[in-house]
C-alpha cells in the first residue's frame, strides 16, 4: 500500500502533483478561478471587510501563505490565528468578517471549537478541508474540499500543498470580485497556478541532492530556518517538519528579526537554512545570510535558478526552478519536506509515526 516507497511520507510527497491537479482542476472555469461555492457571489465577496484564518500546525502555516497572497492580490486585511489561541482570546468578529478554517482531518478539536465560536459571533465561515463529511466540513457555512486523497503519515505534506493551492485560488477569486487586479492578470496567474504540478517533477527527482545535504547536517543538535515574507511562512513549515520527524531542535525566524536577539545563537558551524525566493526582498535576505555567514554559520541557501549568489555567502545552494515569485512557496516546500524526511531516515527515526504525535488531534 506504500506503492513501492519505503514510507508513506515519501509516497505522499511524490503524490503532490496529482493532488494539486485534482484540487486546482475543478476550481478553474474558462481560465478564471471559481470556488465552487454558490453562496460566494461577487456581491458576497465584496462585502467581506476582514478575514481571519484559523488553524493548527501545518494548516496554520498554509494560512500564513494565504494571508500574504490574499492581502497582496485582493487588498483585504487578514489575520492568521492558532486555533487554541483564537478560541480563548475573545476574538472581535462581526457579520462582515469571514473566518477561514483550514484542516486536513476536519476533526481537530481546537479548530472545530474556533469554528463554532466564529459562527456564534455571527461571522461567516468557510472551511478548507480534506476529509469529506468531517466534523469541520459539516459545521461550516461553506466548504472547499482539497483533494489530497488520504494522508497516512503523521507529518502533513500533500495536504499542505493543496491547502496552499486553495489559498491562492481564493485570493485570485476575491481579487476578481473586488477588481483589485486586471482580469487579464488574474487569468495569467491562474494559468501559472495550473502549471505548478509540472514544475514539481525536477524537484521530486532531486532526492539525491537533498539526501546528501541531510547527510551533511544529520548530526546537528540545532538548526535554524530564516526568510522574509512568503519565505518566512515556509521557514516555519520547514522547521516544523524537521523537528516533528527528525527530533532535531529547530526554530524559524523572520530574517529581519535576527539582529533583535537570535543572532547571538549563531556561532562557528551553526546550521542555517536560508530561504530567498522573493525578488522584492532578495537583497535584504542576502544581507541577512551574509551576517550569519560572517559569524561562522553553515548555510544552505534556497533560491531561484538564476538568482545571483555572491561567492562565500552559502556553503550549499539549492536551486529552484524560475517561476512567478508569489507561487514559489509551492515549489520550495518540496526540498524542505525531503530534507526533513532524509534527516529522519538517516537518524533512524520512525518517519511515519513520530513519537508522542497523533494524526488527528481530537483532544485539547
Ligand atoms: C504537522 C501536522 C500538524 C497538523 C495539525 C492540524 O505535520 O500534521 O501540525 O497540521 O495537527 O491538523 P488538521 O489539519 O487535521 O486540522
Amino acid at each position: 500500500e506504500k506503492g513501492g516507497y519505503p514510507h508513506f511520507m515519501l509516497k505522499e510527497i511524490h503524490e503532490q502533483p496529482t493532488a494539486l491537479r485534482a484540487t486546482i482542476g475543478p476550481h478553474v472555469e474558462d481560465g478564471l478561478p471559481q470556488l465552487g461555492v454558490d453562496a460566494l457571489t461577487d456581491e458576497m465577496l465584496c462585502g467581506i471587510r476582514n478575514i481571519h484564518i484559523v488553524a493548527c500546525g501545518t494548516a496554520m502555516h498554509a494560512g500564513m501563505v494565504g494571508k500574504t497572497a490574499i492581502e497582496r492580490f485582493a487588498r483585504v486585511p487578514v489575520d492568521v490565528d492558532i486555533a487554541s489561541e483564537f478560541r480563548y482570546r475573545d476574538p472581535i468578529l462581526s457579520q462582515d468578517d469571514l473566518v477561514i478554517i483550514i484542516s486536513q482531518s476536519g476533526e481537530t478539536l481546537d479548530t472545530l471549537a474556533a469554528l463554532k465560536l466564529a459562527k456564534e459571533r455571527g461571522a461567516k465561515t468557510l472551511a478548507v478541508v480534506n476529509v469529506v463529511g468531517s466534523s469541520i466540513a459539516r459545521a461550516a457555512d461553506w466548504v472547499i474540499y482539497t483533494h489530497a486523497g488520504p494522508e497516512i503519515a503523521v507529518a502533513s505534506t500533500k495536504a499542505y500543498s493543496v491547502q496552499l493551492a486553495v489559498m491562492y485560488l481564493f485570493a485570485l477569486r476575491l481579487s476578481l470580485a473586488k477588481k483589485t487586479q486586471p482580469e487579464e492578470e488574474i487569468r495569467r496567474l491562474t494559468a501559472e497556478l495550473q502549471r505548478i504540478p509540472d514544475q514539481l517533477a525536477p524537484l521530486l527527482s532531486n532526492c539525491n541532492e537533498i539526501k546528501y545535504l541531510a547527510s551533511q547536517f544529520m548530526n546537528s543538535d540545532d538548526l535554524f530556518f530564516m526568510g522574509r515574507g512568503f519565505d518566512y511562512a515556509l521557514s516555519l513549515e520547514g522547521s516544523l517538519k524537521l523537528k516533528e520527524i527528525s527530533y532535531v531542535h529547530s526554530e524559524a525566524y523572520a530574517a529581519g528579526e535576527l539582529k533583535h536577539g537570535t543572532i547571538s545563537l549563531i556561532v562557528n558551524g551553526t546550521p542555517v537554512v536560508a530561504l530567498a525566493t522573493q525578488k522584492n526582498v532578495y537583497e535584504k535576505a542576502l544581507s541577512n545570510v551574509k551576517e550569519v555567514k560572517t559569524r561562522g554559520g553553515r548555510v544552505i541557501l534556497l533560491c531561484k535558478e538564476n538568482a545571483p549568489v555572491p561567492e562565500d555567502v552559502a556553503d550549499f545552494v539549492v536551486r529552484l526552478p524560475e517561476f512567478e515569485d508569489i507561487f514559489m512557496p509551492m515549489l520550495m516546500i518540496v526540498p524542505l519536506q525531503l530534507f526533513a524526511y532524509y534527516m529522519s531516515v538517516l537518524r533512524g527515526c520512525d518517519v511515519d509515526k513520530p513519537r508522542n504525535l497523533a494524526k488527528s488531534v481530537t483532544v485539547e
